[in-house]
């Protein structure tokens, strides 16, 4: 059956329909693969043996989204069952050159990371860090619960004797999680809670844990996959894959905060990362807050909120320039009807699959505050990078006019601007109605200007399986089935 990215249906995986599609696509798009530990290896192809470097792509056991789900209701069923390892490749635009089949299409993609700068306001590549500025091909990344396994697999998978790969940058990422259990990020706040959602089994659990009255996070399948161009194959999709290196300065950002607390009231301290963020340390969105909600019951953090309420600055609860306001603006979009902002923005969502790292054996000490070191791998799937990952930090995160001029940028993340724009020149207003009511406004020359710093980053592709295996075939072969798929394709 021809599986239509468009239909609002999310996907129902006790369908046999849908195991060829779910046979056919890589682990971790739908779902976060939630495996502890996650070695990121960042690879350039041995140019002289192209075909050998094809076979050894060809051979990774990698892992396919209807295996992942297989083995996440096993681990449902029996906590003993830890699903093992998760293997996943994406290739650059260099890499799908390297190896001379068709490759996707977007601009964005082509041009890699490093030469979209000027879009996303990033550092200089010069200033990253060793080895995200050498040309990488491909990322192979390698998760698992147990790292000692993972370790052993890693060796087992890098030929050392005949090599048909280098690896340019090994990057550990390890998952943080608070005294409840949940996903963090190293400033203490939860991570990872509003998504899209593309399962059938997923979305009835958010229905009965979180309910929904306003914002409805199903998602439709083109939102985060696109036709595989390697395949001329039925159901075969591949999914845009961003990665970014941000290295944290949490000593300045918990000093920022506290300044902001200073300025509050006794009992509202508190509140001050609240309104950088948008949520609070417990992922309590500040939306939310002071309405009827069973806190006790952490795992059910809540997100039915879209800021319909909240569009002037006499209404707002949650600041225009809190983090996940700026970067997801849920119903609210001045620039638009609004009948029809809720739409848009919701095109514009990513698949956030990031994943903290420790580079200095803060071993998840939150009392401790490093300057760096320590940080976010973030990783986002979607179905175009220009309008989903690059709208977002472009027109919404780094636009200091939106949602509403004044705005200023999203504090967490918005990087230098251009000069009219310096950090400093921006007084975000710290207001809220959410003082029982009464208003608060503090208008305060704080900034949190590198708090975050990018470190390195490209944009990748992660192709379908049958495209990977197809390379098996050997170089002359291979060019066949490539001419084939191109036709199709046009
Ligand atoms: C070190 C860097 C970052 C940190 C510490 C961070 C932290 C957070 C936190 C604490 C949340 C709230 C919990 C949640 O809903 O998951 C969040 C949400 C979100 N973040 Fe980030 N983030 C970072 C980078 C980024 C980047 C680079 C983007 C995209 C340009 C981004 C986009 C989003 C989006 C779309 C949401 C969900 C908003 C919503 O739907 O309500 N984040 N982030």
């Amino acid at each position: 059956m021809a599986i239509d990215l468009k239909s609002p249906a999310i996907v129902a995986l006790e369908l046999p329909e849908q195991t060829p599609f779910l046979n056919n696509l890589q682990a971790n798009i739908l779902k976060h693969h939630g495996r502890e530990h996650a070695l990121h290896l960042f690879l350039r192809f041995h140019g002289h043996d192209i075909p050998a470097v094809k076979k050894w792509l060809a051979d990774l056991p990698i892992t396919s989204a209807f295996q992942q789900l297989e083995d996440s209701q096993k681990r449902h069923m029996d906590k003993k069952h830890d699903g093992g390892l998760v293997t996943l490749l994406l290739l650059s635009a260099k890499g799908y050159d390297m190896l001379d089949i068709p490759s996707p299409k977007s601009v964005a993609f082509k041009n890699g990371m490093a030469k979209r700068q000027n879009i996303l306001q990033d550092p200089p590549v010069y200033a990253w860090e060793d080895g995200y500025n050498d040309e990488i091909h491909a990322l192979l990344i390698l998760a698992d619960t147990s790292k000692s396994r993972l370790k052993v697999k890693v060796n087992e998978l890098i030929p050392e004797k005949t090599p048909v790969v280098t690896v340019v940058k090994e990057q550990w990422g390890e998952i943080l999680e608070n005294e409840h259990g949940i996903g963090i990020e190293h400033n203490g706040y939860v991570d990872g809670v509003s998504q899209p959602i593309y399962l059938q089994n997923e979305y009835q659990e958010y229905v009965n844990n979180t309910g929904i009255t306003k914002w409805d996070p199903a998602a439709p399948l083109s939102l985060v996959l696109v036709d595989d161009p390697g395949t001329a194959l039925e159901d075969c999709f591949g999914s845009y894959f961003v990665f970014r290196k941000l290295d944290q300065n949490v000593k300045k950002f918990k000093e920022q905060e506290a300044q902001i607390g200073n300025m509050l009231p006794g009992n509202m301290k508190e509140m001050a990362g609240a309104l950088v963020v948008g949520r609070f340390e417990d992922g309590t969105p500040i939306s939310l807050q002071n309405t009827e909600m069973d806190l006790e019951e952490f795992k059910k953090i809540p997100n039915d909120f879209d800021y319909s309420n909240e569009t002037n600055i006499s209404t707002v609860k949650c600041p225009f320039h809190a983090h996940i306001r700026k970067s997801n603006p849920r119903a609210h979009n001045p620039n638009l009807p609004p009948a029809e902002a809720e739409n848009f923005n919701k095109s514009r969502r990513i698949t956030r699959r990031g994943i903290p790292y420790d580079e200095i054996c803060r071993n998840g000490n939150l009392a401790f505050h490093p300057e760096g070191g320590v940080g976010l791998l973030f990783m986002a799937y979607q179905a175009s990078i220009e309008d989903q990952f690059e709208f977002i930090q472009h027109n919404w995160v780094n636009d200091p006019s939106f949602p509403v001029p004044d705005t200023g940028n999203d504090p967490l993340l918005g990087q230098e601007l251009n000069p009219a724009h310096l950090w400093e020149n921006q007084n975000h207003n710290w207001r809220t109605t959410q003082a029982k009511g009464t208003a608060l406004s503090v208008d305060c020359p704080i900034h949190f200007k590198d708090t975050i710093t990018l470190k390195g980053g490209e944009y990748f592709f992660a192709p379908s399986i049958p495209t990977i295996k197809s390379w098996e075939i050997g170089y002359a072969d291979n060019r066949k089935s490539n001419d084939a798929a191109s036709k199709k394709k046009k």
